[in-house]
């Protein structure tokens, strides 16, 4: 079985896979044991996936384990600590999530966003995640303080 080490939240996982090509995205969930990040339609559409590599956000459906070795991985586990990135105190705010499946990724995706310099309503621009709860009017209002 191939094995890769993995950093991942600044922590490196030596992990045994049974193929390369398994997405980082089982990986993260199966073997590591990181269950924030979520698994919606795994073609690269929904965003629920939505993981960091090197800070970029990717969803990881859409990623070979083998590729995502030697980068560095942030899953919403790690994105902050205690729940203190102003992404999540605007969720929290708001009350943003319903039944919350799509949240992780859409977060990692703002998140990711803000980081690469955009604000307020540039940043709803920038995020095409689905959530099948209709959320987007909270996102809407959440982001524009951002
Ligand atoms: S599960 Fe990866 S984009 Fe939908
Ligand atoms: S909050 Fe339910 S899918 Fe987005």
């Amino acid at each position: 079985m191939p094995s890769y080490t993995l950093n991942v939240n600044g922590k490196d996982h030596v992990v045994s896979v049974s193929s390369s090509s398994m997405p980082l995205l089982w990986v993260l969930r199966d073997v590591i044991g990181l269950t924030g990040t979520k698994y919606g339609c795994g073609i690269e559409i929904c965003g629920a996936c939505t993981v960091w590599l090197n800070g970029q956000p990717e969803k990881s459906c859409d990623v070979d384990v083998s590729s995502a070795a030697g980068k560095r991985i942030t899953t919403i586990e790690g994105l902050s600590a205690d729940r203190s990135h102003p992404a999540q105190k605007a969720w929290i705010l708001h009350q943003v999530p319903q039944c919350g499946y799509c949240q992780s990724g859409m977060l990692m995706r703002v998140a990711g966003a803000m980081a690469a310099g955009h604000h307020g309503s540039s940043i709803a621009s920038e995020v095409n995640n689905v959530c099948v709860c209709g959320t987007y009017p909270r996102i809407k209002t959440a982001v524009s303080g951002l």
